[in-house]
């Protein structure tokens, strides 16, 4: 394990200076990205408070800020979605971000590409080989109101949910979701369209094995140290308990990782026809799932009310934060769309305190200013109002 360097620890005379851990977004520019035609914002590290009414452009200014993590950022939209509507025909969406780091400054930036609907990544002016290059530079965590169903929905939502907290623990884990999707997609076709190829089956399915095994260890080792942070915590928050579930992962349990990629290159051949009847491959690291349970209730997450289960994930997001800040000196960025709001008192406390304490950047969003008043000092406020943000 990686020793924990504390962000607020002072640089002693004569010693080399500690980095800080923490990545914040120093500027941010928006360029025909949905409601905003050109935005900019400067801002520090810390507290960000966006304030406005419904429509104001709260959640898009953060929805910018997780395309600085792969995917399709917080709304999981497509490139096209983030064109603002009544943009010149030939104008292309962009975000641009200067991102402080412990290692200096970078620019990290994402668009449409000029001519197509491709989504392009940059950094430092140079074209970025895969989104999976971003997580090196930075990790964001994200937490809205549409993941309110998140212990209620399928398991895809917690699997990605699980995998982006991933990402900022283990920056390689989101090049082996990548490679895993892709041989997922490879298999699915050469089944339906060309099955006599197996020579070429063979390759694709060691591949799926491979990177399988290694997002199914990933997260089986992930969720372990997320337990025990969890076990660790103080305070209001519930202290849930989470488990790796799958096929794969319950594997990697008890058996050495290198068996269960054998079994599960087995089980892919074997399953070859059957897997072309279903028109899917139903065994396999896509079948992965996060189980939440309510320690003292002794409940699943799903069962809890809306309020509990917002206040899980809270406390699951805040433990992903401390372990990768005191594990891997990687403090995310916390885009925080109308949390404030579905906490009471003692918990908004408790999270400005967390928050503080890990000197993270935390952008949070809320109609009502009074929800911050607590901060005020410690703070930076902007308000948003049709797509205009002002420092307030
Ligand atoms: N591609 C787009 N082009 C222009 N406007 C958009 C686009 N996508 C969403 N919007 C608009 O952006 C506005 C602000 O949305 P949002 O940021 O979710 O508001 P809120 O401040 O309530 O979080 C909405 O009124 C929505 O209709
Ligand atoms: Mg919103």
């Amino acid at each position: 394990m990686i020793a924990a360097r504390s962000q607020s620890a002072t640089d002693a005379p004569g010693l080399p200076p500690i980095k800080k851990p923490v990545a914040s977004v120093t500027r941010l520019t928006l360029t025909e990205f949905r409601c905003y035609a050109h935005a900019r914002v400067e801002v520090g590290p810390g507290a960000i408070v966006l304030t406005g009414p419904n429509g104001a452009g709260k959640t898009n200014l953060l929805e910018a800020i997780s395309l600085l993590s792969p995917g399709r950022g917080l709304r999981s939209a497509r490139s096209a979605d983030f064109q603002r509507i009544g943009a010149d025909h030939d104008a292309v969406w962009g975000v641009a971000a200067t991102i402080a780091g412990p290692d200096g400054e970078t620019l990290a930036g994402t668009g449409r590409e000029p001519g197509s609907e491709r989504r392009i990544i940059q950094i430092d002016g140079k074209p970025g080989k895969s989104q999976a290059a971003l997580t090196q530079i930075v990790s964001v965590v994200w937490l809205t109101p549409h993941m309110d169903r998140l212990f209620v929905e399928g398991a895809k939502s917690r699997r990605r949910f699980l995998d982006r907290l991933t990402f900022g623990f283990d920056p390689a884990h989101a090049g082996r979701v990548t490679r895993h999707d892709l041989a997922l997609r490879q298999r699915a076709r050469l089944l339906a369209e060309r099955p006599g190829e197996t020579a070429w089956l063979d390759a694709v399915e060691a591949e799926l094995a491979a990177t399988g095994v290694a997002l199914a260890a990933a997260r089986v080792d992930m969720v372990a140290r997320l337990a025990r942070a969890l076990d660790a915590a103080t305070g209001p928050f519930p202290r849930p308990i989470v488990a790796a579930e799958g096929p794969v992962e319950s594997r990697l349990m008890g058996q050495p990782a290198l068996a269960v990629e054998d079994w599960l290159r087995e089980v892919l051949m074997r399953n070859r026809n059957s897997d072309s009847v279903h028109g899917e491959t139903q065994v396999g690291a896509h079948r992965g799932d996060l189980a939440v349970t309510h320690r003292e209730k002794n409940m699943p997450a799903a069962l809890t009310s809306t309020g509990e289960q917002k206040a899980i994930l809270v406390a699951i997001i805040l433990a992903a934060a401390r372990l990768a800040t005191a594990e891997r000196g990687r403090t995310p960025i916390l885009l925080l769309d109308e949390v404030a709001a579905h906490l009471d008192e003692t918990r908004r406390q408790a999270l400005y305190a967390e928050i503080g304490a890990l000197g993270a950047q935390a952008w949070m969003t809320g109609t009502d200013r009074s929800l911050f008043e607590t901060l005020e000092g410690d703070a930076q406020h902007f308000t948003i109002r049709d797509a205009h943000i002002t420092h307030a």
